[in-house]
């Protein structure tokens, strides 16, 4: 059977500014929690002073200045939508400044323009692992009511700015992360109580739902998503206990897009902060504020995972404690790939949500070996892309409403868990390594050609 997609599939790519673009203090631009990330999301946070240039972020792939040549690279595949992300501290350095920066503002004004010569629609990320140090370190991050504020100004800004260029936004990417990582999800230490981290959480809840609400009031065309890490659980075994504890883990997770899509808090987290001895400050004007929810519900989906009650079985990851499925294997990274739970888990939030998703999420990451020739023969990519894409043609022929698919990393970039060269996810080679070392040459993958030949057949020669 073809796997055709219909005509206005938004096909594509994923970056985020601070994994691409470098020029981490060019045109005025303050100090992100990024910068402070150079080991990345799970590494140490390390002060420092601008201009002392220790890190591979600072550099990236230097994305903001070489985007003419990328976007044309990502207009050869055929690209409809990209999706990336602004930095806040190009617009407001600090967070918390009454006027924006006009040099920040000029850049995403070309980039966008440029797109648009190709006709690729921006999809446009807030907030994406990184928010002004300034908040962090004068406020106390998300755990200060004020941030609520400073971000809707900041949304209000690139609302009205872009309000003719941008009709996709999201707001903050995988919002869940804030649990296992939530310096980069909400600017508190690690090992702050969960009373602070859910505290913080809910005030970026609240300015997620501010946001949607000032994208309609400024451009009631424009579509506004929230971004989910899909982290689907399976029950390790039948023992109803384990299949329990899948569904009490998804919840964790899923309480999120709940708050997001249906506008107040599920009752069963009011039973988990009770039982937990959490207790939110949510008042009135914030219970309003949520009423304000997304048009679509946007996810990354990398792997799948399995859930049980037994402690035994779980191992410590990079991210997540993890419980292995036998059933599954797993990229040189670890992470266990399963093809088929990415129609289970679009049929999994069609049915919770009932609402149009947005797959902003799904690549490979793996080392690539540039030939003497110039060719990269990563036919391991195309197997993991061509078998997700096939599985997301049958959730859509199962009845899901899919907007779109932008892998992660079309172009290599830096990873986030660990800020690596070496976890290559692109259809585009850059010659850089982890040492910061490399020309930052541009060469086509196999993959290059093979995405490029999917998007011109609409799906036609997926296998
Ligand atoms: C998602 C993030 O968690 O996964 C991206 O939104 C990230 O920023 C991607 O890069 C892949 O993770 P990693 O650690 O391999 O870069």
């Amino acid at each position: 059977m073809a796997h055709l997609f219909p005509a206005d599939f938004l096909w594509g790519g994923a970056v985020a500014a601070n994994q691409v673009e470098g020029a981490y203090l060019a045109d005025g631009k303050g100090l992100s929690t990024s910068d402070l990330q150079q080991q990345g999301i799970f590494g140490p946070i390390v002060e420092r002073t601008p201009g002392d240039r220790e890190g591979i972020k600072d550099v990236a792939i230097d994305f903001y200045h070489r985007y003419p040549q990328d976007i044309a690279l990502f207009a050869e595949m055929g690209f409809k939508c990209l999706r990336t992300s602004i930095a806040w501290t190009r617009i407001f350095p600090n967070g918390d400044e009454e006027t924006p920066n006009e040099a920040g503002l000029a850049f995403y004004d070309r980039l966008f323009d440029e797109m648009k010569k190709y006709g690729i629609e921006p999809l446009i990320t807030l907030s994406h692992y990184e928010m002004p140090y300034a908040l962090v370190k004068n406020y106390g991050g998300w755990g200060n009511r004020k941030v609520i504020g400073f971000f809707e100004r900041y949304a209000r800004t690139v609302f009205t700015r872009y309000q003719h260029k941008v009709k996709h936004w999201l707001t903050f990417n995988e919002i869940n992360m804030s649990l296992h990582a939530p310096f980069t999800g909400v600017g508190l230490a690690e090992g702050s109580s969960k009373q602070d981290i859910y505290q913080a959480i809910h005030h970026q809840l609240v300015a997620s739902a501010l946001a949607v609400k000032a994208c309609h009031d400024i451009n009631p065309e424009a579509k506004i998503g929230n971004m989910l890490l899909g982290a689907i659980a399976y029950p390790l075994t039948s023992r109803p206990e384990d299949v329990f504890a899948a569904h009490q883990e998804n919840n964790h997770w899923l309480f999120f897009g709940d708050v997001q899509v249906r506008g107040y808090y599920p009752p069963y987290m009011h039973r988990y902060f009770r039982e937990s001895g959490i207790t939110l400050n949510i008042t009135e004007e914030d219970r309003q504020a949520l009423k304000s929810t997304v048009d679509f519900i946007s996810f990354s989906y990398y792997m799948s995972c399995c859930a049980t009650d037994d402690d035994s079985q779980k191992l410590k990851g990079n991210i997540l404690d993890m419980v292995p499925n036998p059933h599954l294997q797993a990229s040189e990274w670890g992470w266990q790939i399963d093809p088929l739970g990415m129609r289970y888990l679009l049929n999994f939030l069609s049915d919770r949500y009932q609402k149009p998703l947005f797959i902003v999420e799904n690549g490979l990451g793996a080392k690539d070996r540039l030939e003497a020739d110039g060719s990269i023969n990563d036919d391991y990519r195309i197997n993991y892309m061509n078998d997700h894409l096939v599985q997301i043609h049958e959730a859509m022929e199962d009845g899901v409403d899919v907007m779109g698919y932008t892998s992660w990393g079309p172009i290599d970039l830096v990873s986030a868990s660990k800020a690596e060269m070496a976890k290559r996810y692109g259809f585009i080679y850059v010659d850089r390594d982890d040492s910061g070392q490399g020309s930052l040459e541009r060469y086509r993958k196999k993959s290059f050609f093979w995405y490029q030949s999917v998007i011109n057949s609409q799906g036609g020669t997926l296998k």
